[in-house]
């Protein structure tokens, strides 16, 4: 990726010695220039920078379809360089962010903002993701080839956090796309059925005496757009699944060929609306935590495919926003900083660690079409790669944590591997743990 007016760094050279690449045998590896220049034990590189990696598990870049960066305008939930610092500490070499912003990201002008700003800050690339509808408001299509042209080469296209209801607009939306291979996200959610829902609906919710927010208004736009993406024969991605229901008309649909891919948040691979009790709105998000079923329906599709890629929906909130009522307050949860690590804990079993880089590296960057992205640690490929401590345990804690907002579901919580180093195009941005900026 290059912009005018950003100056590119020049690459030192990296000696990591004796890294487990997806959890084989150890060596080292050369970085030189951006690129993997070689592989092989007892390598030696006068003047490169050494990096003790023994023990460490080396994986591709992550790479994260689905993040809120807030930036341009709510600037004091997030930024762009705080949420590429956040992704860099969690393994990430590229984001895709979501256009919800202020302005909404529908524009040739706001989309290369976006990927200015990701280049200043240089800790991942930042792919922006155009909205579908003019402002999000679901009413007329945006410029979405003038994104798919402008310098952020836009691919992949969003109305997340709302629905593109509308079924004549999506089916046009999904039209325009196959021109250029891009692909619609869909935010599945029938308002019509979740007016005023505030969590899951079911036995909790009634208990809580909350408004239920019912599975059938994910499953209902699921089945509705994965029939419009097969009679049009475009690409269409569903967001943050959430429900078993929606897991088997995504397994239907891709048994008759449809082009339909899927994500799975780490919260909705860990948590249930069990946590609600007690209105802690941490855990509210949208879609909300469901059940232990539904739980079980995520892992077990992660694990075969059904869901193609574990993208976190990272979605700073700010203290007045999040630590309010729960009915007042904004719906989403932080995850960039911890999503290896849960994903470790729920799925490293059936996964591993060529099914995580399958799921987080090389699958969202197949599908977000990020071409520099998601390769296999070989020489010459880009030097996009993270070491990870699998031996190591760590406690959350919601105050040392990169992103501008504390809104973790996790704090306090014991979590499985750790990123030690994260380099992207051969440039460290993490180093012992540590953003190197
Ligand atoms: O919980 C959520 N928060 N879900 C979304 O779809 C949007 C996101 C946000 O922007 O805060």
């Amino acid at each position: 990726m290059s912009a005018a007016g950003v100056p590119r760094k020049r690459n030192h050279d990296f000696l990591i010695k004796g890294a487990r690449p997806l959890g084989r045998e150890s060596t080292d590896l050369l970085i030189r220039d951006g690129v993997i220049a070689e592989i092989g034990s007892g390598l030696s590189s006068a003047g490169a920078g050494i990096v003790d990696a023994d023990g460490l598990v080396a994986l591709p870049g992550l790479v994260d379809m689905h993040v809120h960066l807030r930036e341009p305008g709510r600037e004091d939930a997030e930024t762009v360089e705080t949420g590429s610092r956040a992704a860099a500490l969690g393994g990430f070499t590229a984001v895709c962010a979501m256009p919800n912003t202020s302005p909404v990201a529908d524009s040739a002008g706001v989309v290369e903002q976006v990927l200015h700003l990701g280049l200043q800050a240089g800790l991942v690339d930042v792919q922006p993701i155009g909205a579908v509808t003019v402002g999000q408001a679901g009413e007329r299509l945006a410029e979405l080839a003038a994104m798919a042209d402008s310098a952020a080469r836009v691919r992949v296209f969003s109305d997340d956090g709302y629905c593109v209801a509308d079924p004549r607009l999506m089916r046009r939306a999904l039209e325009y796309v196959k021109a250029f291979d891009g692909v619609i996200a869909q935010h599945a959610e029938e308002a019509r059925l979740t007016a005023g829902a505030q969590m899951h609906e079911g036995d909790v919710a009634v208990r809580l005496g909350l408004p239920g927010w019912p599975s059938v208004a994910e499953e209902t736009i699921i089945a509705r757009d994965a029939l419009l993406a097969e009679h049009v024969g475009s690409r269409l991605h569903v967001c943050h699944v959430s429900t078993a229901g929606g897991v088997e008309i995504i397994r239907q649909a891709k048994a008759r060929g449809v082009r339909i891919t899927a994500e799975a948040t780490p919260h909705h691979l860990l948590l249930t609306d069990v946590r609600a009790t007690g209105y802690d709105p941490v855990f509210k998000v949208s879609p909300p935590l469901r059940t232990d079923a539904d739980l079980a329906a995520l892992r077990a599709a992660l694990a075969e495919g059904v869901i193609d890629i574990v993208a976190t929906d990272h979605a700073p909130h700010t203290v007045e926003d999040k630590e309010c009522e729960w009915a007042q307050a904004r719906p989403g949860m932080l995850g960039l900083e911890t999503a290896l690590s849960i994903v470790l804990e729920v799925a490293f079993d059936a996964l591993g660690w060529d099914g995580i880089a399958e799921r987080m590296s090389r699958a969202p960057a197949r599908i977000a079409g990020l071409s520099d992205h998601g390769h296999d640690l070989a020489v010459g490929a880009p030097a996009h790669l993270t070491l990870v401590d699998p031996t190591a345990r760590w406690t959350v804690d919601s105050t040392s944590l990169a992103s501008k907002s504390r809104n973790t579901p996790y704090a306090g919580m014991t979590l499985p591997g750790r990123v030690v180093a994260t380099f992207l195009r051969g440039e460290p941005t993490v180093l012992d743990g540590k953003a190197t900026r």
